[in-house]
């Protein structure tokens, strides 16, 4: 009896030929074709009748798109954080999830220290400043920011990501200490309690992932510990600050600068009060963005949906407890 070539279902129609082509030559690729991320009901469309689907962070799976699309047995996101997928629901449905840990870890650690660098050092504000024709004099007031170099970090989540961030520290001399669950000192950094780690750092950037406990770790109360000299940097989601309290924190002083790769709605709309402000700087959701590392992280997602149709488990499960069946064809 023949079996049945399995269905793909790809959400990001620029995924790379190679990694499109290994798929095909396991069954059928329905590659997303729009220029903007399918909304649920297209997402429903697409994913209708696959077996296996690679998504990214723009599309939210739950139990409402899950009922839709009755034959699906793996989803492999093409991101680290998973928050937009409801495990639950995927596990309750026998459906194996995978992400992408480990692939993109040096990429967004590498931005991460230029969002560092350029809210301690004004470097957004000063490239407005030139464009915009204010600059006139090379005078010694002008754009003055702070240092780097000496002072303290705060890696709040000390996960791989965090800990290649810290890593990077020691080339600006800088005292380094996380925050995570788990207390627990690395030859790089010193764990501290969250309130002391907050009122001690010069720079405080955020590595957490996004679940209902880190939901608005960062608030006014934590902001306001913060020294008003120091900077936060967030590329990991934007959920876990809470933006109204960090605008009011930016805009009376209480905070120096931020630096955000990531907001609680993406896109963040161009007329939100946060972006009125000098001193926060705003990039769009880019950590990972390099060309090899958008690749790796793909690449990674295909051969998860692979091995889960060739009834192996997944390379990087989320729910290891739930076994692909092989083929994936129902
Ligand atoms: C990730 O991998 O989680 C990035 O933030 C892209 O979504």
């Amino acid at each position: 009896m023949e079996t049945e070539r399995p269905v793909m279902a790809v959400t990001w129609p620029k995924a790379p030929r190679d990694v499109v082509s290994r798929l095909q030559q396991a069954g059928t690729v329905k590659l997303w074709a729009g220029s903007l991320p399918p909304t649920p009901e297209e997402l429903a469309e697409l994913a209708g009748d696959a077996n296996a689907l690679l998504c990214t962070s723009n599309e939210r799976i739950d139990a409402r798109l899950l009922e839709r699309c009755p034959r699906l047995k793996i989803v492999a996101t093409a991101s680290v954080g998973y928050d937009h997928l409801d495990l639950k629901a995927l596990t309750e449905r026998g459906i194996a999830a995978s992400n992408v840990p480990g692939v993109l870890t040096e990429t967004v650690a590498d931005t991460t220290w230029g969002l560092i660098i350029a809210a301690v050092r004004r470097l957004g504000e000063g490239d407005r400043y030139v464009r915009g024709g204010e600059w006139k004099v090379v005078g010694l007031d002008v754009m003055v920011g702070l240092d780097i170099h000496g002072g303290t970090l705060g890696i709040i989540g000390y996960g791989r990501i965090g800990q290649a961030v810290a890593r990077r520290a020691a080339g600006f001399d800088m005292t380094v200490y996380h925050h995570d669950r788990e207390p627990g000192d690395d030859e790089h950094s010193t764990w501290k309690p969250l309130d002391e780690l907050l009122s001690i750092s010069d720079v405080v950037t955020l590595h957490a992932p996004l679940t209902p406990q880190t939901h608005h770790l960062i608030s006014a109360r934590e902001l306001a510990l913060m020294k008003p000299t120091a900077v936060l940097v967030n590329t990991a989601r934007g959920a876990l600050v809470d933006q109204v309290a960090l605008a009011e924190a930016l805009r009376t002083g209480e905070l120096f600068a931020a630096a955000l790769d990531v907001f609680e709605e993406e896109p963040i709309p161009a007329d939100d009060p946060i972006l009125q402000l000098p001193n926060c700087m705003a990039t769009p959701h880019i950590g990972s963005a390099s060309s090899r590392t958008r690749g790796k992280t793909v690449s990674l997602a295909a051969d998860n949906i692979l091995a889960g149709l060739a009834g192996q488990p997944l390379l990087t499960p989320l729910n290891p407890e739930v076994q692909p069946a092989s083929s994936g064809a129902t």
